[in-house]
């Protein structure tokens, strides 16, 4: 009651830049809120991609989906730098062709060819952990 006594005592000018302040502090607060669903956007295929492998795995176990989603879909589910897309039967054909077969394509991914980072990023893949994966986004048998 006296708060609201005092309040209604101060000049309106007063009341108005408090109402201003009361504002920015609210953008702020909304804008620190925002922030860490700013971050998930940022990282939004790799998160996605965890909590797929989070429901998939459970754990360590990889399964190629897991593997897909966690550490290739980032690239090679949009084409991001000219990765063969996952499903292009044709563009990972081509390659295939290119490298002697899937094992070809394993050995260029282990080692990692031009954007396509050793090991798809995933360094604690075993090599049929990706030759699964590999299998799995080309169609490949
Ligand atoms: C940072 C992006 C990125 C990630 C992550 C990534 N790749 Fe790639 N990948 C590429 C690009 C770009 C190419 C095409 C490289 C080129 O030919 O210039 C490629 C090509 C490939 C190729 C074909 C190589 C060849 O010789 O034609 C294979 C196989 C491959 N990736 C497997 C994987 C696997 C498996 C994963 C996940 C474990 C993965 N990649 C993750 C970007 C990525």
């Amino acid at each position: 009651m006296n708060l609201i006594m005092k309040m209604l005592a101060v000049p309106a000018t007063v009341l108005a830049l408090w109402a201003v302040s009361a504002q920015a502090a609210t953008n702020d607060d909304i804008a620190k809120r925002l922030e860490p669903v700013g971050q998930v956007c940022v990282q939004g295929k790799e998160c996605k991609g965890m909590e797929v492998a989070a429901s998939a795995g459970g754990g360590d176990a990889k399964t190629p989906d897991s593997v897909i989603a966690k550490h290739c879909n980032a690239c090679h589910g949009t084409g991001l730098l000219g990765a063969p897309k996952v499903g292009d039967a044709t563009a990972w054909g081509d390659r295939a062709k290119k490298q002697g077969g899937l094992d070809g394509l394993l050995a260029k991914a282990i080692s990692g060819v031009n954007a396509m980072p050793p090991k798809g990023t995933c360094a604690d893949c075993s090599d049929a952990d990706l030759k699964g994966a590999i299998q799995k986004m080309s169609g490949l048998k």
